[in-house]
């Protein structure tokens, strides 16, 4: 069964070589943990109105989603507790979220919950984002190994080496239901694999968007919009692209996002503006397509 991961930043910058850098500056790295924070916060509430939306059925289902939920809240309290006890801002991240980033890719004419096909888009949009997770907290800990190990280090290892295995079992929770609806018929499995492959573009559009403040973000965000739409049925592809093309191409989190990470860079090392953020900057002008999906059997 082919199966999508997600890809890297602009088919050069993977999660590797971000953590590697993230890991050096602290600013950057406590960044990175309240987004952390702020995202197992939200998806609380994103699966809490997915609770309500199966009102109850199926139960079983409705059990394992009310631990997911605890899960995620105790993971949204280990990250607030790590901060606080940094001595580091809990507010909410000045950057675009990820989570409204995907909620905005969402397409608004899928089923409802109740029905086979809408359960089916919930559980495969919970599994990229879970696989997301555990990539991104892999690729931290992996970097924080190589890093000094200060006090602080070690803190935010410890922390996040809590909550990897927990994401993993939430992404094997998914594929276990997803493997159950798809054993059904040819057909369910062929659904779910339409699912899981459509789930795996957004969720990579929307980690892009957050991530992607290079020069040439919006015309990729546009690329991604094309290739979502891609996957739905030919009369609602031009309404899908029109409604998100002003947010693609005017991106007003984005331009927050460059202006914020400038303000960073001229109160931290004004010297490195010319040296290395605006090449940085610059290099998104080499990739104005998002990169290809990649997959694996
Ligand atoms: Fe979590
Ligand atoms: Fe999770």
């Amino acid at each position: 069964m082919a199966v999508s991961y997600p890809r890297k930043v602009l088919n050069s910058i993977g999660p590797k070589e971000v953590f590697t850098e993230v890991v050096k500056e602290r600013k950057a790295q406590v960044l990175f943990l309240n987004s952390y924070r702020f995202n197992e916060q939200r998806s609380c509430a994103e699966l809490t109105n997915l609770l309500e939306a199966l009102d109850g059925k199926p139960q079983e289902l409705c059990r394992e989603i009310s631990h997911h939920i605890n899960d995620e809240a105790r993971h949204a309290v280990w990250l607030t507790d790590l901060l606080c006890e940094l001595g580091e801002d809990i507010g909410n991240p000045k950057s675009g979220s990820y989570i409204d980033e995907l909620n905005a890719l969402f397409d608004k004419g899928a089923d409802a919950v109740q029905q086979e096909d809408g359960l089916i888009s919930a559980l495969a949009s919970i599994n990229a984002t879970e696989k997301r997770g555990c990539q991104t907290f892999s690729a931290h800990i992996a970097a924080l190994r190589q890093a000094p190990a200060t006090e602080e280090n070690q803190r935010i290892r410890e922390t996040l080496e809590k909550i990897l295995p927990e994401e993993a079992g939430h992404v094997r929770w998914g594929s276990r239901w997803l493997g159950q609806i798809a054993s059904r018929s040819p057909e369910h499995r062929q659904r779910v694999n339409a699912a899981k492959s459509k789930y795996a573009l957004i969720e990579q559009a929307a980690f892009e968007a957050v991530m992607d403040i290079t020069a040439g973000a919006e015309l990729r965000r546009l690329g991604h919009l094309v290739e979502i739409a891609n996957t739905l049925p030919a009369w609602e592809r031009p309404g899908y692209v029109l409604e998100r093309l002003p947010q693609a191409l005017l991106a007003p989190n984005l331009q927050k996002s460059r202006l914020f990470a400038v303000q960073r860079v001229l109160e931290d090392k004004p010297e490195k503006l010319v040296e290395q953020f605006i090449p940085m900057f610059l290099s998104g002008l080499r990739h104005p397509r998002p990169p290809m999906a990649t997959s694996q059997n």
